[in-house]
């Protein structure tokens, strides 16, 4: 068979989080495939990177009180102690903030344009007047316009469901700095995917049955028909895509417009190329050479199947380049049925705590390898499920195989192997001629099948263990021959075994290799047998089994937190702010020259104040509970003397009279008016 070049990548995860366990997943399943199309002779190269571009990542930089870089930088280091510890093993990690995506990006951009697919749009989007920056949908909040929740995204309502525009939410504010954000009018560059010619294509590239799994395309084909909007208008067809964003935006800058930013998906996929071009420059290999012919294969979860199967294909058509040979998606993985480990919520099953707690790697990589099967469906990791599966097949199946057999080869025969008879030779052919099955399993991605048809090869040679007793036939007189014959058949049939879980369990193949002491096994070498006379070292157990305890410290809650910190009077101290902040209130003594009650209201009494502006104020203060007027005429209090008047249904209030209270009323329901000590006179400022 001609050997393939293969280039396959896993999602870019974003630089603003560590590793969760549906990253790990993701990288399992792809890594896996990439070891079975190298143990069929086949040139992979297997890259990966982080994105680092996009709003959240720059202002979780700002918080974090780093640039960008550094932060992402950080992230990044992080990365290596989850990979290695799960035995993934990509060629290359890279991020798309590098000089080579930089430099993709642009030239697929500039010709996506030169053909004809940019037009830029004026559009009106929110802005938020403190920060000086348009806000992105999730950094806008305010009330909902259906169920009127407060506190909602600018998308959708987690109350009640609805979906809208920023602009349909109630009193909305910017979720950065609280200030209400103004409409403002920006111009845009959009990708044109409504152009009929994006559309046929994307319409053939995705339903041809080549690309995408069918369940993948049967749901991508319902874009292409008509839909209903936010604002309740319908749509046919693919609508344009919007790929800028404006300064300050943390991303690469578009040529020829400046302030003008690439939107993080539009460079985010192109940073699979460009990690791949930094792992041939760091070969000397010619990327372009490399990129006239490639089988590019991605791995992604469902949740970003858009991008994958719409925008990138028709970014890379028609820019002249060529397009994906497979969009792999997978489904989520929720753990003990638990809630959804997609993104942002890595809750339940942290990684590194496996891997701390010393749980062996590759427990995991088969159990979820026996779980995905190559279709866009959910998984789940069960705890009580992991361990029998894994005890049940790895221990009991497979490495009981190699553990029966062993030590009677390496004490009795000098470690050699013997000749093997009819029966023996029977067996091993039966599991030889399953061979192509599961290799075909592992290109389909179907490992499920492929551990399934494994163990059912392991019970086979159990059987054969079984029927033959070897533990018997060493006690008996004469019956050498037999046992070196039967325990030849085992180590026979567990290296053929080997060979086929080689690609979910790497280290114990490596460990495999070692004692058997051959070269590194690939599917060609099922096709062989060791032979008698090959000498095999001392077998050293292979893998322990699963214990319960093991799964409890896993899932064990995090040690309670820390007690809260102290909220005096029932609320945080506000965030710091700035003495030029400060200055702008201005602060005054006022005397209560008036006061009285309001009639209709039972919360509010009103102020006549005078402070010291040869004129007085009237002020609409809630203090009714608290204070009878008479006990407040004649008092001196503390006013904001610059406050905006406001207008009430009792009438104008021209300022606010300080007071404190309790932020939970539970507490304590007072509200108590402040009083300056003797000496103040009105009008003196405070501060
Ligand atoms: O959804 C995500 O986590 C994105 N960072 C995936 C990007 S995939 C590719 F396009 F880079
Ligand atoms: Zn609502």
């Amino acid at each position: 068979m001609s050997q393939r070049k293969i280039f396959v990548t896993t999602a870019l995860p974003y630089a603003n989080g560590n590793f969760h366990i549906g990253h790990i997943m993701e990288y399992i399943q792809a890594d896996t495939w990439v070891r079975a199309q190298r143990m069929q002779g086949n040139a992979v190269n297997f890259v990966g990177a982080d994105d680092a571009h996009g709003a959240p990542i720059m202002i979780a930089a700002e918080k974090a009180g780093k640039t960008p870089q550094q932060f992402v930088a950080d992230i990044a280091a992080g990365r290596k102690q989850y990979l290695d510890g799960f035995h993934i093993a990509f060629d290359n990690w890279s991020n798309t903030d590098s000089p080579e995506n930089h430099e993709l990006s642009k030239q697929i951009y500039l010709d996506l344009k030169k053909a004809g697919f940019i037009e830029t749009r004026t559009i009106e989007q929110f802005f938020d007047p403190e920060k000086n920056m348009f806000l992105p949908d999730r950094f806008i909040k305010g009330e909902c316009p259906k169920c009127h929740a407060k506190d909602q995204y600018g998308d959708n309502c987690e109350v009640c469901g609805a979906v809208y525009a920023p602009t349909d939410l109630v009193n909305p504010f910017s979720a950065l700095s609280g200030a209400k954000p103004e409409l403002r009018t920006s111009e845009h560059f959009f990708f044109k995917l409504s152009d009929p010619r994006a559309v046929e294509f994307l319409k053939e590239w995705t339903q041809n049955g080549q690309h995408v799994q069918p369940e993948v395309a049967a749901k991508v084909k319902e874009w292409f028909g008509v839909r209903t909007n936010p604002d309740g208008t319908t749509s046919e067809g693919l609508d344009d895509w919007d790929i800028s964003r404006d300064a300050p935006y943390f991303g690469i800058e578009i040529p020829d417009a400046p302030g003008k930013y690439f939107y993080v998906w539009l460079d985010a996929p192109v940073g699979y190329l460009a990690s791949l071009k930094n792992l041939l420059n760091q070969r000397g290999e010619d990327f372009d050479a490399y990129m006239a012919d490639p089988n590019q294969y991605h791995f992604i979860g469902k949740d970003i199947v858009t991008f994958h199967t719409l925008f990138w294909p028709a970014m890379l058509k028609f820019s002249g380049r060529k397009t994906p040979t497979k969009i792999c998606v997978h489904g989520f993985l929720t753990v003990n049925n638990g809630q959804k480990m997609s993104k942002s919520r890595g809750t339940g099953l942290d990684p590194l705590k496996y891997l701390a707690l010393k749980m062996n790697p590759e427990w995991l990589r088969y159990y979820l390898g026996a779980k995905l099967n190559g279709k866009n469906e959910d998984i789940d990791f069960t705890a009580e499920d992991f361990m029998l599966r894994v005890n049940a097949d790895l221990i009991g199946k497979y490495v009981n195989i190699a553990s029966r057999a062993a030590g009677f080869i390496f004490k009795r025969f000098e470690g050699k192997l013997g000749q093997i008879s009819e029966d023996g030779q029977a067996l091993l052919e039966a599991l030889r001629a399953q061979k192509d099955a599961v290799v075909a399993a592992y290109e389909a991605r179907d490992t499920a099948r492929a551990a399934r048809e494994i163990m059912l090869l392991c019970d086979k040679v159990n059987s054969y263990v079984d029927a033959n007793k070897p533990w018997e036939l060493a006690k008996q007189e004469g019956m050498d021959a037999r046992l070196q014959d039967v325990c030849s058949t085992c180590i026979e049939a567990f290296r053929l075994l080997t060979v086929y879980l080689k690609p979910m369990l790497p280290a114990v193949a490596a460990q495999v290799e070692a004692f058997l002491k051959i070269d590194a096994l690939q599917f060609a070498d099922a096709d062989r047998l060791l032979g008698a006379g090959h000498a095999i070292g001392k077998y050293e157990h292979l893998m322990q089994r699963v214990v319960p305890e093991q799964l409890e410290s896993l899932f064990e809650p995090p040690a309670a937190p820390e007690p809260e910190a102290v909220k005096p009077g029932g609320e945080e101290i506000a965030p710091t702010i700035t003495i030029d902040n400060f200055a702008k209130i201005d602060l005054r003594i006022a005397k209560i020259v008036e006061c009285k009650a309001v009639e209709g209201s039972t919360k509010l009494l009103q102020l006549t104040l005078d402070v010291g502006e040869g004129k007085t104020r009237n002020v609409f203060s809630g203090i009714a509970s608290m204070y009878k007027p008479e006990q407040l005429q004649g008092k001196l209090t503390v006013m904001v003397a610059n406050l905006a008047p406001r207008k009430m249904k009792f009438g104008i209030s021209e300022g606010m009279v300080l007071a404190a209270r309790h932020a939970d009323s539970k507490v304590d329901a007072g509200i108590y008016v402040l009083e300056p000590f003797p000496g103040a006179q009105p009008g003196m400022r405070i501060g």
